[in-house]
């Protein structure tokens, strides 16, 4: 008799069991579909491999001054790909791109005859002092003054514009 009655209870669990992974996969579908391919986001750890491998001296460059020296700039530039032009524009993708490059940014004429590719060393010497480096930019900021606080910064957009070495 006890034993009939498991073998009831277990034939109920094997019956139930399954109804339950039939419904339940049913119902949990939506939470175990693929999510959307959204570039995920890079971890510490990539942004630490990253720093290390940019050229001296960025490489020894300190992200997080870097992420605090942007504050600065935030007020007028973006930096996430596809970000949206503000007073200035986007800056993904501005190391190796030509000054005045942006599509769809409408640059003063000093940026667009400049006629160089953003590198880190043009960088610098722009954000030393964007309006002696460049006269006639509408680039309405006094400059930063530490040279350890422009690397730090240039550091910190390389690692998240997605600069890429020049091929040489
Ligand atoms: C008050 C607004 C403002 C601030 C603050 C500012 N910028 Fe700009 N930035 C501009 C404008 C406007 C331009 C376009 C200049 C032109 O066309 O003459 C520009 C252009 C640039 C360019 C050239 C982009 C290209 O596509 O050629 C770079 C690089 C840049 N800014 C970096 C920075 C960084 C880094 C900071 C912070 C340290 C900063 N800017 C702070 C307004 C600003």
């Amino acid at each position: 008799m006890r034993s009939l009655k498991l073998a009831a209870v277990a034939a109920l669990c094997v019956t139930v069991s399954a109804c339950s992974k039939d419904g339940g996969s049913s119902s949990q579908a939506p939470a175990d579909a693929p999510t959307p391919a959204a570039a995920p986001a890079p971890t510490d750890a990539e942004k630490t491999a990253a720093l290390a491998a940019l050229p001296a001296p960025y490489n020894t460059g300190d992200l997080s001054n870097g992420q605090s020296k942007f504050a600065l700039c935030r007020s007028c530039h973006t930096i996430t790909e596809g970000g949206p032009d503000l007073t200035g524009p986007n800056l993904y993708g501005v190391f190796g791109r030509k000054a005045g490059g942006k599509e769809g940014y409408s640059y003063s004429d000093a940026v667009t005859a400049a006629g160089f590719v953003w590198d880190a060393g043009q960088l610098d010497k722009w954000l030393a002092d964007p309006r002696g480096f460049m006269p006639g930019t509408k680039m309405t900021f006094a400059g930063i003054k530490g040279e350890k606080d422009r690397i730090d910064l240039i550091a910190y957009l390389m690692v998240e514009t997605g600069y890429k070495p020049q091929a040489k």
